[in-house]
């Protein structure tokens, strides 16, 4: 939510900015902004995406060595041009650009206000700017990054700003709460980005900031302190970023290449864990708490969007094979809840980015009743990572559609090893039924393989549905959560309102929409569910709903019962969401673009939602 990025060394600033906000479009792509010390403060910004800015700069920024920039998703104020970072403080001195949020601005904006502050924006960020201007024209003996600090000492909210000042020309402020900011350390030269995505290509050594870390950048050197002026211990990371990785190839989207990765992702996820010939799940991340996980008297599981779907799988694998009780929940309703929470229980975040504000508010709220605090995550060195006692990484590499495919199928492929681990510790699954699982895993691939080499028939079921205004999305046991998933695909990308629903829930009220506008897309392979999913099929199908079926191969009976089948390999029912949810996201994907949608970069959506 939101990218940030900056530069100071001796190279030109302008090109490394704008690399940089491509590749955290991701994060928020409604405006876009850079500016530049070159002799004076230079603040470009426009409403649209970085492209725009681009066009907008045209050879206009081609001097300076020192800035920052920003892509933005709006909180505060619709995007605009005036909106848009960096925001610069009233009297010209400071630019800001900031990740986050700032609770008690209207507050400071008044008090501001009473000190002759005037505000061109609607944003929480240019009340900082000016807080930060304020107190440096109070002193004239006061540093740039004393007044960072006496103004961040004011703020409720969550921050990750960079600052510039017109004065102070070889410097630059970097402060983080709540939203990341990682600090590139090059020779003779720094990088600053919201992740390391944009560092990558210049350097593989980096700090992650931590929370109320600020950092003074000066092209010879840096200090890091605590805005409290604590002292703090400096720890260096290595990264290790494929470039290749972060581009389309030969794809039109990422998220078709996404999507395309996951026979491939799955396998990362898996290698080196399952081992002996798939006899053996080896989870490294787990190896000192496996024993906390078996006593604990229940699993809380917590993320949110695409992530909760995954914990919602992972509740029907750990309850029939490790026979412990689980509990799934939205990290947004789970941090303001007053939940019942003890050292006994063990709670599992969940978060492709790490980042996610909810999901890190949880954790805190989880370690701070006692609980065992594990992660699965998908970014390396993300908060999530560093602040969970242990966990196990889904290696599906950089995903950045903003829609989720591969970080799914991976966190799926975790849970699921997790689960039988976790089972097999308790000796509460068969060594038979364990090896049949543990064999059907690696099989995944292979058989999501053939789904894709497949996926052109998906294209033409999509040409038929895509002027649908609503759609119904059903399953039932480990295919309920999938069919919750198809769903928020298919809404997310391409703004058709859709429902995902527990087959048998449909009676219970969906039912009421079924007529022949209606798309119902029905999980339906044959597994000990598929009587029930087939009276459902009747059941709309006898209101002359569309169904269009995911089914197993070879399935004759459904195919001259409904009105469009997708053919998936045969699987076991326990790691069939691994399948059945590809041709959902390559249907919702064809839909999107049938309509005209930019399937990469949704409305109104970011892929790291670091704000609540
Ligand atoms: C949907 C999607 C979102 C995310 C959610 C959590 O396609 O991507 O619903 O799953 O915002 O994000 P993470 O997993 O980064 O915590």
């Amino acid at each position: 939510m939101c990218g940030i990025v900056g530069y100071i060394g001796d190279k030109k600033a302008f090109p490394i900015l704008i690399g940089g906000l491509k590749r955290l479009e991701y994060r928020g792509y409604d405006s876009a902004g850079v500016a530049l010390l070159n002799g004076s403060l230079e603040n470009y910004k426009k409403k649209g995406k970085v492209s725009d800015l681009e066009d907008f700069i045209a050879g206009r920024a081609d001097e300076g060595s020192v800035g920052i920039g920003h892509t933005r998703w709006a909180t505060h104020g619709e995007p605009s041009d005036k909106n848009a970072h960096p925001h610069v403080s009233m009297n010209g001195d400071f630019s800001i650009v900031h990740n986050g949020i700032i609770e008690n601005y209207a507050q400071l904006k008044r008090d501001l206000e009473t000190h002759g502050y005037t505000f061109e924006s609607d944003t929480d960020t240019e009340v900082l700017a000016n807080l930060i201007e304020y107190f440096y024209l109070q002193d004239d003996e006061i540093t740039s990054e004393a007044a960072v600090q006496l103004a961040l000492s004011k703020v409720v909210g969550a921050y990750g700003i960079a600052v510039l000042c017109k004065k102070e020309t070889g410097k630059i402020v970097v402060a983080r709460k709540g939203s990341p900011l990682v600090v590139g350390l090059g020779s003779g030269e720094y990088f600053i980005a919201s992740d390391a995505s944009p560092i990558a290509e210049y350097t593989n050594q980096v700090i992650y900031l931590n929370d109320e870390d600020i950092a003074i950048l000066q092209k010879d050197g840096f200090t890091l302190s605590n805005v409290r002026n604590n002292p703090v211990s400096l720890k260096i990371s290595n990264i290790d970023m494929e470039i290749g990785a972060m581009d389309k190839g030969a794809y039109d989207y990422f998220m078709l290449k996404e999507i395309h990765e996951q026979p491939k992702t799955i396998e990362e996820t898996f290698r080196g864990r399952l081992q002996n010939d798939y006899s053996e799940i080896v989870l490294g991340g787990l190896l000192n708490v496996f024993p906390k996980i078996e006593a604990a008297k229940r699993i809380v599981i917590i993320g949110c969007g695409t992530s909760w779907h995954a914990g919602l799988i992972a509740e029907y694998l750990f309850e029939e094979y490790a026979q412990v009780s689980v509990e799934v929940e939205y990290a947004s309703e789970f941090r303001y809840r007053k939940p019942v929470l003890s050292s006994d229980d063990v709670v599992i975040l969940i978060s492709q980015s790490g980042e996610t504000a909810d999901t890190l508010a949880a954790l805190e709220l989880a370690k701070s009743k006692g609980a065992t605090v594990l992660g699965i995550c998908n970014v390396v060195g993300s908060t999530l990572s560093r602040e969970t006692e242990a966990g196990v990484y889904t290696h599906a590499g950089v995903e950045i559609g903003v829609a989720s495919t591969k970080a799914f199928t991976a966190q799926v492929t975790v849970l699921t090893m997790i689960a039988l681990k976790l089972a097999k510790r308790k000796g509460t699954i068969s060594n038979e039924t364990y090896k049949v699982l543990v064999k059907e895993l690696a099989e995944i691939p292979e058989k999501g393989r053939a789904i894709l080499d497949d996926g052109e028939k998906i294209k033409a079921i999509a040409e038929k549905y895509h002027e649908a205004v609503n759609a119904l999305y059903l399953g039932r046991g480990y295919l309920f959560p999938v069919a919750l998933e198809g769903a928020l695909k298919l809404k997310e990308i391409s703004y058709i309102h859709a429902e995902g629903y527990a087959a048998g829930e449909m009676k219970h009220g969906p039912i009421a929409l079924v007529d022949n506008n209606l798309p119902v897309v029905v999980v339906a392979p044959q597994d000990d569910y598929y009587e029930k999913v087939v009276s459902n099929i009747q059941e709309v199908k006898a209101r002359k709903g569309n169904v269009i079926a995911i089914v197993t191969e070879g399935d004759k009976g459904l195919k001259e019962m409904v009105n469009d089948v997708i053919e998936i390999p045969k699987s076991h029912p326990a790691v069939a969401p691994l399948l059945a949810v590809i041709p959902l996201q390559l249907l919702a994907y064809h839909i999107a673009l049938l309509k005209g949608c930019n399937v990469d970069q949704p409305r109104n959506l970011a892929k790291s939602v670091t704000v609540e």
